[in-house]
């Protein structure tokens, strides 16, 4: 269900912050490898001329790593800017006309979500919506009604196939590779499953605060921010069922299917932790109960999973940013090398590195040297950044992707409304969340959520040093 490659890329919000942190690198990136080289017409509210863009995009380029000035100079020669307001129709009307030689139109919205509709009914309005796709950003709606009125107002404008909803997480290559990992391999296939899994563990956890971003932060909080969409979304490739082809469609359908399978999250399963501190960041209203920390435990009603807990916990100011999988199989049914008083060894891990480091560790049981039969617990890793080489950035497939027309890593309108299903409950809590201080790892209550009543250490691959949780 790929779509047409789009021959231009207009992208509203070009004088913003997400375009100068995350799209304009990425644009360049994908010049210097000479992936895309479409014409690029920004537009924006702004008083800007070229060379104060073009200053901009240098800038933007520049806060990522070194400039080949000939790869920028070809990126500048061909984008321009159209000035105006979102709400006024001559704005779309001096886009049409400066886009008129397209044949199809990549629509890529960097701005407020509050703009998404305006903006498409403005692109309706002046006929650019007929040979165009629309790719907007996170957060796509704030609970499942708003997701849905939002649904309802872009179909008025574009048909599902053209809309593509971003999800950085998606253009993650260590988020792709889970995929990858569990059908490109007949090793996990057998053993993914309740008879062998006692626990999934999903972590993301960050070291930085909210910043300057309060007031955004504030009327959204851990669960929205970040559990709703990127974490739903791993959580999808790491459960679903093979899909039935390679085309984008059997991808989505499965992972739909699952989601659909997700029990709506119970207030039971929800410990939230706020960090001290901030109360005090500029935007954040006072007394807020917005968290900033979040462990929620999830079951998936279907056959593959019935029972198996899928903890998922999320925060910021937390010791060290990362996110892993943890895969917790079942003990083994006797303990036939050691004593029967012996404790019982513990169960193998499967370790599923995303980030900092994309990598895979098995932790296996072997027999500790000596006359003794003792087991001992042994990590056997991989780092895949060393063994393959580096992997580009998540925007620069969003990117790509949305001009080629590949639907694949977007997220699709039922995906997400299920996921604002499952986290429905759990949403705008007014109880005070459970404090704790910045550089620890949150609040002691999340222990409860974690099968064993401790969260596993998350660690980095290859051979690096665990970083040990209580
Ligand atoms: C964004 C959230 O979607 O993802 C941020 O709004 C979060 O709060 C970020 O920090 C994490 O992305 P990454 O790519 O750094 O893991």
């Amino acid at each position: 269900m790929s779509g047409p490659r789009a021959d231009t890329l207009v992208l509203f919000g070009i004088t913003g912050d997400l375009a100068r942190k995350l799209v304009l690198p990425a644009l360049y990136q994908l010049a210097a490898r000479g992936e895309v080289t479409v014409p690029i017409v920004g537009v924006a509210l702004s008083t800007w001329n070229d060379d104060e863009l073009h200053q901009h995009i240098r800038d933007a380029v520049a806060a990522v790593g070194p400039i080949d000035e000939a790869v920028l100079a070809k990126l500048l020669a061909r984008t321009s800017l159209v000035r105006g307001d979102y709400a006024d129709a001559a704005t779309f009307a001096e886009l049409a006309q400066h886009v008129s030689g397209a044949s199809f139109l990549a629509h890529y919205l960097a701005v407020p979500p509050s703009l998404f509709a305006i903006i498409a009914e403005g692109l309706t309005a002046a006929g650019l919506a007929g040979h165009a796709r629309l790719v907007v950003e996170k957060p796509f709606g704030h609970d499942l009604a708003s997701a849905r009125d939002l649904n309802v107002r872009l179909h008025r404008c574009f048909p599902e196939e053209r809309i593509f909803r971003v999800d950085h997480y998606l253009g993650k290559e260590p988020v792709q590779d889970l995929l990858v990992l569990r059908f490109a391999n007949l090793l996990f296939e057998p053993i993914w499953n309740r008879y062998h899994v006692n626990s999934v563990q999903i972590t993301m956890v960050e070291t930085y605060d909210v910043a300057d971003r309060g007031s955004f932060y504030d009327t959204v909080g851990t669960i929205r921010d970040v559990i709703q969409n990127h974490l739903l979304q791993v959580m999808a490739y790491l459960a679903m069922e093979p899909p039935s082809s390679a085309l984008a469609q059997a991808e989505r359908d499965e992972k739909v299917k699952l989601l659909s399978a997700v029990r709506t999250a119970d207030l039971a399963d929800l410990v939230r932790g706020q960090y001290t501190g901030y109360l005090d960041t500029p935007g954040v209203r006072p007394g807020s109960t917005t968290e900033t920390f979040a462990a929620l435990r999830l079951f998936v009603d279907n056959w593959r999973w019935a029972d198996v807990p899928f903890v998922i916990r999320a925060g910021k100011c937390l010791p060290v940013k990362a996110l892993e999988v943890l895969v917790e199989l079942r003990r083994p049914p006797a303990m036939l090398f050691a004593a029967a008083d012996a404790d019982r060894p513990p169960p193998n891990l499967i370790r599923l590195g995303i980030q900092p480091h994309a990598g895979l560790t098995l932790h296996l049981l072997a027999k500790q040297p000596g006359a003794a039969e003792v087991t001992r617990e042994i990590p056997v890793s991989v780092d895949f950044s060393q063994a393959l080489g580096s992997m580009q950035e998540a925007y620069e497939h969003v990117l790509a992707s949305a001009i080629e027309g590949d639907p694949r890593h977007f997220a699709s309108e039922d995906t997400l409304e299920q996921a604002w299903r499952i986290v429905g409950p759990v949403l705008d809590r007014s109880d005070t969340p459970v404090p704790y201080q910045p550089g620890s790892w949150g609040p002691e209550q999340a222990n409860r959520l974690a099968p064993s009543g401790c969260w596993y250490p998350v660690g980095v691959t290859a051979g690096g040093p665990v970083l040990t949780t209580r």
